[in-house]
C-alpha cells in the first residue's frame, strides 16, 4: 500500500460519492478530530470543501482559531472509531487516545491512519455562514489517497479489499458500505 498524491482538480472525487469524513484540527499544539457526515466538495479549480461544525464542537473552535483542518474518508475498519470520535472532547479528554495521527510533509494538521484518502484545507473565513448556518469552507491544499483503492483519479471499490469500503452514515449507529460500481460512457 503507498499513499498517493491527488492533483487538487480532481480531489473533489474523494467526496464525490458521499462518504462519511472525520474532521481533524490542530491549534496551539492540541489536537482533535471529529466525525462529520455533511461534507461535501465546492469547486474545481481551485479546489475547495464545505462542512458543516457544530457549535457545540471542540473541532470547530480550533479551526476557527488556526484557519486550517483536514477531512479524511474512513473505510470500513474504522466504523467503530468514527462512532467514538463523535463524541466530544468535551466530555471525553482521553478520546484520541486511541486515535493513530500522523502528519503529511508540509502541513501542520493532523491525519489519521488507516483512511483511504485525506484532504487538508486552509479555511475561507466567511464569519457569516459560519455563525449563521455553522457552514465552514476550505480551500483544499493537499490531496492523497491509498493506492490499493483510489487508482488514476478514480476510485475502484470493486477491484479493492471489502475493508476498503466507505462508510455512509445513516442515522442511530447505522451506516452502509459503499456497494457496486455502475459505469456509463458519459458524465463529468
Ligand atoms: C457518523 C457521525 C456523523 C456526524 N456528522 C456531524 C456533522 O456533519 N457535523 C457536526 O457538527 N457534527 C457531526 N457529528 C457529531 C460530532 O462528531 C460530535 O459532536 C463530536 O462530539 C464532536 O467532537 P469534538 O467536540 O471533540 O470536536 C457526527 C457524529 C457521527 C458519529
Amino acid at each position: 500500500m503507498a499513499i498517493i498524491s491527488v492533483p487538487l482538480e480532481k480531489s473533489y472525487r474523494l467526496l464525490n460519492h458521499g462518504p462519511t469524513v472525520i474532521v481533524s484540527a490542530k491549534h496551539n499544539g492540541v489536537e482533535n478530530v471529529m466525525s462529520a457526515s455533511w461534507a461535501c466538495a465546492l469547486e474545481f479549480q481551485p479546489a475547495k470543501v464545505t462542512v458543516v461544525l457544530d457549535k457545540s464542537t471542540f473541532t470547530r473552535e480550533l479551526i476557527e482559531q488556526n484557519g486550517w483542518f483536514a477531512l479524511q474518508v474512513p473505510n470500513a475498519t474504522q466504523a467503530e472509531l468514527v462512532l467514538n470520535i463523535g463524541e466530544s472532547r468535551k466530555e471525553n479528554p482521553q478520546k484520541l487516545a486511541n486515535v493513530p495521527l500522523f502528519y503529511q510533509n508540509g502541513f501542520d494538521v493532523p491525519v489519521v491512519e488507516g483512511c483511504n484518502a485525506w484532504l487538508i484545507c486552509k479555511l475561507i473565513s466567511e464569519p457569516h455562514n459560519q455563525q449563521a448556518h455553522d457552514l465552514f469552507i476550505g480551500e483544499v491544499m493537499g490531496a492523497w489517497a491509498d493506492d490499493r483503492v483510489f487508482k488514476d483519479n478514480h476510485w475502484d471499490f470493486d477491484n479493492a479489499p471489502d475493508e476498503l469500503r466507505t462508510l455512509h452514515y445513516v442515522a442511530g449507529g447505522q451506516f452502509y458500505l459503499i456497494g457496486e460500481g455502475v459505469k456509463f460512457d458519459k458524465g463529468p
